[in-house]
């Protein structure tokens, strides 16, 4: 389930039926879709939002940690999007390990929101007992790989283990765990 989180200026919750125009919106922005996947994310009307909004509720409802994130800015309006969720490994139909990924409207960017959402949805990821959280990033997508290190994520170099694709490859391991290693 997605649970809703805070941050300092930012609210966290689930989408709702009736953010599909702003999820269409996003999805179907050329400068959003530059660097994420193959493009089947794309969105061009509110019918196929509300699918996408369906999907992800139906998806997330019995997942205690994972989730999708609509960011909710401090004058109320949504800001984008923040996943926690399986990344699929390349080559098979499985999924072990967890990924956190940001989809910020253009208008939201440059204000710190996607750093500041992606840090209470990992700080929540791991309080629950999830020891390790990748980010695979397209490898010229700067902004993405920015966040990564905003975010005191590792660079693991590029990597095809993910998507069947090559990207660059970005882990962070929980507080407790990474304290362990180096004990
Ligand atoms: C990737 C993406 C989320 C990065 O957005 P972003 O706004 O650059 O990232 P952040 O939220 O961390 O914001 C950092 C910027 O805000 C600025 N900023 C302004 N006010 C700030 C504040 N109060 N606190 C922190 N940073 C602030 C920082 O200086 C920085 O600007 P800079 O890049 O010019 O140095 C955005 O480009 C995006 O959504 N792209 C399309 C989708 C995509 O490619 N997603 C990634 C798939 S892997």
């Amino acid at each position: 389930m997605t649970v809703p989180l805070r941050t300092p200026r930012l609210m966290l919750r689930a989408y709702r039926a009736d953010d599909a125009a702003f999820v269409r919106d996003l999805y179907a922005r050329a400068e959003v879709q530059r660097y994420i996947g193959d493009g089947t994310q794309r969105v061009s009307s509110d019918g196929q939002a509300r699918e996408k909004i369906r999907g992800w509720d139906q998806g997330y409802a019995h997942e205690p940690v994972l989730g999708v994130w609509a960011i909710v800015d401090p004058v109320g309006a949504l800001a984008g999007t923040l996943l926690l969720k399986p990344i699929p490994d390349s080559g098979t139909n499985t999924a072990t390990d967890v990924e956190v990924g940001w989809h910020l409207h253009p208008r939201a960017w440059g204000r710190g929101y996607a750093t500041e959402a992606a840090r209470a949805v990992l700080a929540h990821a791991f309080e629950h007992g999830q020891d390790r959280v990748v980010a695979v990033t397209h490898p010229a997508n700067r902004a993405s790989q920015a966040v990564c290190r905003r975010l005191g994520m590792t660079h693991r170099g590029l990597s095809r283990a993910y998507y069947d694709a090559e990207c660059a490859l970005f882990e962070l391991r929980a507080p407790t765990a990474h304290e362990g290693e180096a004990a």
